[in-house]
């Protein structure tokens, strides 16, 4: 055989693509002792991606499953600032979550003094970092680990999306046509990559759930719920407090949420 190659399955195939399908092996190995694996995803910026994975985690956890929270937001980690986790963490290997009222939860920022300081990495060190978290991490046995994901469509959900056996990605849009727009996008990424929708969630909705249900019609997958666009989310979250834990009216809206997903 040739330097450097080897035969899998009568196929020969160069080193660096066995190094990945190992890794995705080990990787896979590693998260197995996690039942449900989810991503929360758009496309578009600042449309509530985190807080709905937050409150998500939460509203699972309150139903008694045992919950983790991955920010793969690499290099604006915005998890801890939601949760109000201030401090580093023992950055022994492997990594071990910190936990926040009963939710297991990893982020860069727990590897960073200071989180006004920026992240300043290229794309495959962004790469790197989310392998190292799924490599890395000791989350122990999970019914749910929950992906708050960047937005854009670069190297964090590629990532994932190649390393992972995620049940599917949460679409979160807001009401405007545009948002709508980039959600779509994102789901016909995640299709044209061979991962499921669970559906999608308006937030910052104002009532009808029209960005949802565009998005819903042209990608054919579920509306799960719309959030309504309440202060009360910025007020409490730049707190470091959890919406669905403070305000029974919220909890509700996420339960109904989870639910749909098999919560
Ligand atoms: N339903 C809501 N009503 C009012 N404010 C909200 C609501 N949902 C989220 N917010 C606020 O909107 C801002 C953006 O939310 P968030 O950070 O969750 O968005 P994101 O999609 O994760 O952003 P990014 O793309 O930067 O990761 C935050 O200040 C958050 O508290
Ligand atoms: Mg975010």
């Amino acid at each position: 055989m040739a330097d450097g190659q080897e035969e899998t399955n009568n196929m020969k195939m160069h080193p660096s693509i066995l190094r990945v399908i190992e890794q995705k092996k080990a990787i896979r190995a590693k998260l197995s002792a996690i039942k449900h694996k989810i991503g929360v995803y758009s496309a578009k910026g600042g449309v509530g991606k985190t807080t709905v994975a937050v409150n998500m985690a939460y509203a699972l956890n309150g139903m008694g499953y045992k919950v983790g929270l991955l920010d793969a937001d690499i290099d604006t980690p915005n998890i801890t600032l939601f949760l109000g986790m201030e401090g580093m963490w023992d950055q022994h290997y492997p990594l071990k979550p910190a936990e926040k009222n009963g939710v297991k939860v990893i982020s860069t920022a727990m590897f960073v003094d200071d989180a006004r300081k920026p992240i300043i990495w290229r794309g495959p060190m962004i790469g790197k970092m989310v392998l190292e978290f799924l490599d890395s991490t000791e989350w122990g046995t999970l019914d749910y680990l929950i992906l708050d994901l960047p937005p854009g469509s670069s190297d964090a959900p590629l990532s994932i999306i190649q390393l992972l056996d995620l049940d599917g990605f949460v679409l979160v849009t807001t009401p405007q046509h545009i948002a709508a727009i980039n959600t779509i996008r994102s789901g016909m990424m995640a299709k044209r990559l061979g991962v499921s929708l669970l559906g999608v969630i308006e937030n910052m909705s104002e009532g009808d759930a029209k960005g949802a249900r565009e998005v819903a019609e042209s990608l054919q997958c579920e509306l799960l719920g719309s959030i309504a666009l309440d202060r009360k989310f910025a007020e409490l979250s730049d707190k470091g407090m959890v919406p669905v834990l403070e305000d029974s009216r919220i909890r509700e809206e996420f339960i109904s949420i989870v639910k749909k997903i098999g919560g």
